[in-house]
């Protein structure tokens, strides 16, 4: 603990649990360009010293929105721009960040140990697939659905929801090959750090994309759903 800090419990908190439940937590954390998502077990102590923030400047930012006691900014009772941001910034950037990291470990992987039994044969390139599928996939919704998302409370929204849905379940099913190409994410004994570390991450894309999907389809979208345009 850094004893410069005057708000232990602020500073010993982790910054995942900031933003979630401290409203307006997370653009703040954004601007100090503290990622509360991948790395949101970190305690801010720990984040802030990470990135080299001015640890005066970030407390006044963040006592500034207040306590946060009692309240929550989870996904589910944010507006649909607050959803948006979360899910831009909490998702869409940590898939584009991993995703190459683990292509370039898998293929490690699959190079140094192709006659290990356990070899996830065939992983790198459903990587590949997903990056490439979601990258377009994300696009789209960057610039176009989003944009009219943000224009619906002004009566303008007109967009084929149907077609993300129907990409969403696409992922879900490259997320199944991937799970079943890693066992689950299970290592083998004796696997070795690369491998370690490629699985921990896959299983950490995973989870994350799953929680994406899962606030898009189940609680953005829906907000919609009355001008949804089904195709
Ligand atoms: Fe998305
Ligand atoms: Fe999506």
């Amino acid at each position: 603990m850094n004893t410069q800090f005057p708000i232990p419990e602020l500073w010993e908190r982790t910054v995942g649990d900031i933003a979630a439940t401290l409203p307006g937590a997370t653009a703040v954390l954004r601007r100090f360009k503290i990622d509360f998502c991948c790395n949101g077990d970190l305690t801010l102590d720990a984040a802030a010293h990470r990135r080299g923030v001015d640890p005066d400047e970030l407390e006044h930012a963040l006592e500034a929105l207040g306590t946060g006691a009692g309240e929550t900014a989870a996904p589910a009772s944010m507006d649909s721009n607050e959803l948006i941001d979360h899910i831009e910034a909490c998702y869409h950037e940590a898939h584009r960040r991993t995703l190459p990291e683990l292509i370039a470990l898998s293929r490690k992987v699959e190079a140094v140990h192709p006659e290990h039994p356990k070899v996830p044969a065939g992983l790198s390139d459903a990587l590949q697939q997903m990056q490439s599928e979601l990258e377009q996939h994300m696009a789209k919704e960057e610039a176009i659905l989003f944009p009219a998302m943000r224009q619906w409370a002004n009566g303008k929204f007109d967009i084929p929801i149907s077609e993300l849905r129907h990409e969403h379940d696409d992922q879900g099913t490259l997320l199944r090959l991937i799970e079943s190409l890693t066992d689950d994410f299970a290592t083998p004994d004796g696997a070795c750090r690369s491998w370690q570390a490629l699985y921990v991450g896959t299983a950490q894309l995973a989870e994350d994309l799953m929680e994406h999907i899962h606030l898009e389809n189940n609680i953005l979208f829906p907000q919609f759903a009355a001008t949804e345009s089904r195709t």
